[in-house]
């Protein structure tokens, strides 16, 4: 792995050592044990879009390593004002250890990655949400021990970190359900992918099907960053695609209901199951940091 701009660019066992290393990372943490893998090291994080744990996860991951981050804003970079993304790379390339790069389009980090002799993180983009993932994957074999065999249900928009879930099941032989309204459906490339993955999918219109039996309960936002002028229509198409305590019910009885964040209570989930004892959602916010960390080491140390 020289990049992490899709799920894909990691194997089944490499997504296990990085979570393995991120367990580690995490209990050394606790202890106040140091770690600085990264010193003298240094990480340009480019931002597009907002953000607020993706952002600020990656600095702390540095800083906690002994190296250093550098957040730059697209709109503050020459690139706002037309220099080649492949010039960026190229001229980065000379000063920072990776980049991590969170873009509209998802060619931009594609094309980071191509020009850049230094690791590129993909950080979001319209097609995919690795690092997120990852996190993700920490969180459940924390609450369920293992991730083979379980069954994870998606509800709502087949999204960015849809997508990457997709994929992320197929590599670690989890199933995966997707609920999701006509015309919200998950990136079709992708599902295919994930089915040559070896992938257990499932695609469904119905919320109820999908979550009965789920041991993973997940959704995020109705309206990603980028989709803002469809916002009431999302809201209407997406309406029943909702988790609630109704459809946490059907769910086997030690689920867990997971959300990237930030969430919209009382559209893709309500406040009662973001704080109910389903929820799981903090922790896996928290993990952020731990299995970037491992991810960083992976790639610059
Ligand atoms: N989940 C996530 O990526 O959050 P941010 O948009 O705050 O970084
Ligand atoms: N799907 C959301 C995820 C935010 C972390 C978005 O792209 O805005």
């Amino acid at each position: 792995m020289k990049h992490l701009i899709s799920m894909t660019d990691l194997t089944h066992d490499e997504i296990i050592e990085l979570l393995d290393m991120a367990e580690d990372l995490k209990e050394k943490r606790l202890r106040g044990k140091v770690t600085d893998l990264l010193k003298n090291k240094s990480l340009g994080m480019i931002f597009e879009k907002s953000s607020t744990r993706t952002r600020v996860s990656f600095e702390v991951a540095m800083s906690d390593l002994g190296g250093h981050s550098l957040y730059l804003n697209y709109r503050d970079l020459q690139i706002g004002r037309g220099e080649p993304i492949s010039d960026t790379a190229r001229v980065l390339s000379g000063y920072v250890a990776g980049i991590t790069a969170r873009v509209n389009n998802h060619d931009t980090v594609m094309d980071l990655a191509e020009h850049a002799t230094i690791p590129v993180i993909n950080a979001l983009s319209d097609l995919e949400h690795p690092c997120q993932i990852l996190a993700d994957f920490l969180t459940i074999r924390e609450y369920k021990t293992h991730l083979k065999d379980l069954k994870f249900t998606w509800v709502g928009d087949g999204n960015n970190v849809c997508n990457s879930l997709i994929l992320g099941c197929a590599l670690v032989g989890m199933k995966i359900s997707v609920a999701c309204p006509k015309g919200y459906e998950p990136n079709a490339d992708i599902i295919d992918q994930g089915r040559k993955l070896g992938g257990d999918i499932t695609i469904t219109h119905d919320p109820i099907e999908a979550a009965t039996n789920a041991d993973v309960l997940y959704t995020d936002v109705w309206v990603s960053m980028g989709d803002e002028e469809e916002r009431d229509k999302r809201i209407r198409d997406l309406k029943i695609y909702q988790i609630n305590e109704d459809l946490v019910s059907v769910a086997q009885h030690d689920a867990i209901v997971m959300h990237c964040l930030p969430a919209h209570r009382g559209e893709e989930i309500t406040a009662a199951v973001i704080e109910g004892p389903h929820s799981v959602i903090f922790d896996q916010a928290e993990n952020r940091l731990h299995a970037q960390k491992a991810l960083l080491i992976k790639l610059m140390a």
